[in-house]
């Protein structure tokens, strides 16, 4: 019998910083009253100097697995879904798995922006129905503050820095993620970009100086764009599921705009006491949002298992998807584990590595 993919573990990590529309106003021409009517935001995270997409998004994993009590050790695949990776190579995901020492797991990145989490969750839980894998962590971690023009108010006063992830597991036991839809149209890829840094405008004195490694976006054609296809997604996916709005506990939209997420919820004709919504405190975290709505959805014990929810996204791309979950909780059955002991033990295992490589160059030399 085909394995269902569970959702076991959740966590999330956010900057402590605060930067608050007051604080913006300080830095631009803009206001709290424009902000908050155009787009539900009041502030936002902003990563200290040493927090990075990595970081974070190891802090979210620890305590996700940690909910699912799962050793790093016993995971067989990361994938981090970002648009602020550390680097263009290696992948994030990589370093996340050397950080918290999942000595088994193949990692990699995924890129689709605001929808990648989504994209994430469904292909994990593919590779967990196909048989090949058994346990699977999905981050989605950014720190767009790094990637946004400070200069720009159309881009700068949305985005927030952050992580979330989950933790799926194989079980026999129906339940789980139960459908997904993906969709992409690449003919609006310039509406949401960064031109910049690629193969095609490789980094140079003239993209800096033109400011191309800056998001750049239109954000009246994303907004049109976003409201149509939330409703979309979310129906195509119930459909697939065999369920109807009304089986919905709870709908957990990608937090970009308040005015969006009500727009899609009017359409929907689901009651916004049914959508979960936090963009006011965090801003847009992009493909974190999700992931980051549901730890608060369950903190907030919006959540029972058996509870049917909608999680729904639109990005750059353009990209945008549902998934149909049905929620789980942790599996009961093992022993606590111990993040902070695990990424202790994942650092020294890495210096190991480290040294290890730097003593085989010496003995049979670097060429
Ligand atoms: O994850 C996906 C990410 N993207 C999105 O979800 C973005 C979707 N789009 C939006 O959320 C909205 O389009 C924005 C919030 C970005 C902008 O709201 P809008 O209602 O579409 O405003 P607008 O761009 O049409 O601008 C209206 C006015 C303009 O002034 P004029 O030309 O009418 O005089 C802007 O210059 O508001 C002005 N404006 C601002 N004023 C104060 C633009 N940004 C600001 C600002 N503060 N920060």
């Amino acid at each position: 019998m085909m394995p269902y993919a569970h959702i076991t573990g959740w966590g999330m990590a956010v900057p402590e910083r605060v930067l608050t529309n007051l604080d913006l106003a300080a830095m631009i021409e803009t206001d709290n009253e424009w902000i908050v009517s155009r787009t539900g935001i009041s502030e936002r995270r902003i990563a200290a100097d040493g927090e990075t997409s990595a970081s974070l998004a190891a802090e979210a994993a620890l305590k996700a697995l940690e909910v699912a009590r799962l050793k790093p050790a016993n995971l067989d695949l990361i994938i981090v879904s970002t648009s602020s990776p550390e680097y263009i190579f290696p992948a994030t995901a990589c370093l996340v798995q050397d950080q918290i020492g999942a000595t088994k797991a193949g990692a990699f990145d995924l890129s689709a922006a605001c929808t990648g989490f989504i994209f994430a969750l469904n292909m994990a839980t593919q590779a967990i129905r196909a048989g090949s894998i058994h346990n699977a962590l999905v981050i989605g971690s950014e720190t767009l503050s790094r990637i946004v023009n400070w200069q720009d108010r159309g881009t700068c006063i949305l985005f927030g820095d952050g992580a979330g992830a989950f933790v799926l597991q194989a079980s026999e036991e129906p339940g789980g993620l139960i459908s997904a839809v993906m969709r992409s149209d690449g003919s609006g890829g310039e509406l949401l970009i960064i031109p910049g840094g690629g193969s095609r405008y490789p980094a140079s004195e003239k993209t800096v100086r033109e400011g191309l490694h800056y998001i750049q976006m239109n954000g009246r054609e994303v907004f049109r764009f976003a409201t149509r296809v939330m409703t979309q997604a979310t129906e195509e996916a119930l459909e697939k599921a065999k369920l109807k709005i009304e089986d919905v506990k709870l709908l957990i939209p990608h937090q970009a705009n308040q005015r969006i997420i009500e727009t899609a919820a009017r359409n929907l004709e689901i009651p916004m006491e049914r959508v979960v919504l936090n963009v006011g405190r965090y801003g847009n975290t992009s493909t974190a949002s999700i992931p980051i709505a549901t730890c608060e959805a369950i903190q907030d014990g919006r959540l029972t298992p058996g509870d049917r929810l909608v999680f729904v996204g639109f990005g750059a791309g353009l990209t945008w998807g549902a998934a149909v979950a049905i929620w789980t909780g942790s599996f009961p059955t093992k022993r606590r584990v111990r993040p902070a002991r695990y990424r202790l033990l994942a650092r020294l295992r890495s210096l190991l590595l480290r040294l290890v490589r730097r003593l085989e160059g010496l003995i049979w030399g670097n060429g």
